[in-house]
């Protein structure tokens, strides 16, 4: 591995590229969706809720619609995953790139750590961290065959540092962070490239109850440029907007005793 060439092969052609998404029915799953519509991707695109996932696809130009499948999924539900991956090997011949969007936030806090929060908790972990395991069991053997194509997962840099808030998200975004890493390294001898993407923050339906300051919010459409300008550098960790991501990255390599000071000065500041 050469120290400055791109950790991925660049992905700069998108027409005709095979592209499952899932998680697209709303927020940068969906924005992604549609700037890879507009450049002529083949484009599956999946989630739970069919009704939205069709009024996105009305929306669509003739030849966006021909290019473009729609699949009900459960990413808690390997069935159903296997069984999308297996159709997709058939209609396409070959998969070139699978992005796991999905995901949930919760917002658990310490006091909220009772028998009765566990089913929001288990969700939590199940959709995040579970169903990125359920899509790899399912396309790792087709991808290891054909000896090509991307993965690329949506984690968060809520995994980048212990965060008050997030006591289910954030662990299951540091586990993501950390199983990109292992992956990556296994996989790149095989053809196979593995990207992690940790945006900051993005106005989409996740956000819309926040009820604290969210600094450098972007737009979702903001972050799907970045996620296809990460790509096409071969970017293995794609993070965004910089002003806000690289501050806590570095934030990782801080004593934790100064990491916690920082920390209770910025929630303290973004509450007045
Ligand atoms: N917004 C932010 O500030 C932010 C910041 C950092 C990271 N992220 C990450 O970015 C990703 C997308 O978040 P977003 O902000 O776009 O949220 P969003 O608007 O709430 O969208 C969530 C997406 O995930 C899908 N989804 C949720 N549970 C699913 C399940 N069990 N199976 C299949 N699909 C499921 C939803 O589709 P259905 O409801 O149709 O299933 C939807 O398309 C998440 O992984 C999130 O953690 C977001």
């Amino acid at each position: 591995m050469r120290l400055l060439s791109p950790l991925n092969p660049p992905l700069t052609k998108w027409f005709n590229q095979r592209v499952w998404i899932i998680g697209a029915t709303r927020g940068i799953g969906a924005a992604v969706a549609r700037a890879l519509a507009i450049k002529n991707a083949r484009l599956c695109l999946s989630g739970r809720d069919l009704s939205g996932l069709q009024e996105w696809h009305d929306t669509l130009t003739p030849d966006q619609k021909t290019r473009t499948t729609l699949t009900v999924l459960d990413i808690r539900a390997p069935q159903n995953i296997q069984e999308i991956a297996q159709n997709l090997l058939l209609a396409w011949g070959g998969i070139d790139l699978v992005l796991v969007v999905a995901g949930v936030y919760d917002g658990i806090c310490a006091p909220d750590l009772t028998p009765d929060l566990m089913p929001l908790i288990e969700d939590t972990l199940q959709t995040n961290l579970l169903g990125p395991y359920h899509v790899l069991a399912a396309v790792l053997p087709l991808l290891r065959r054909q000896r090509y194509g991307h993965l690329a997962f949506v984690s968060s840099v809520a995994g980048y540092n212990g965060l008050p808030r997030a006591l289910a998200y954030a662990p299951s975004k540091a586990a993501l962070n950390n199983l990109c890493e292992g992956l990556y390294f296994e996989l790149r001898p095989h053809g196979i490239g593995v990207s992690r993407i940790c945006p900051g923050f993005v106005a989409t339906d996740m956000t819309s109850h926040a009820d604290h300051f969210m600094p450098a919010l972007m737009q979702p459409d903001q972050a799907a440029h970045e996620i296809l300008a990460g790509l096409e550098r071969g970017d293995f960790e794609i993070h965004f907007p910089k002003r806000f991501t690289t501050l806590l990255k570095i934030a990782q390599w801080l004593p934790r005793r100064l990491y916690f000071y920082l920390l209770g000065r910025a929630i303290a500041r973004s509450s007045r």
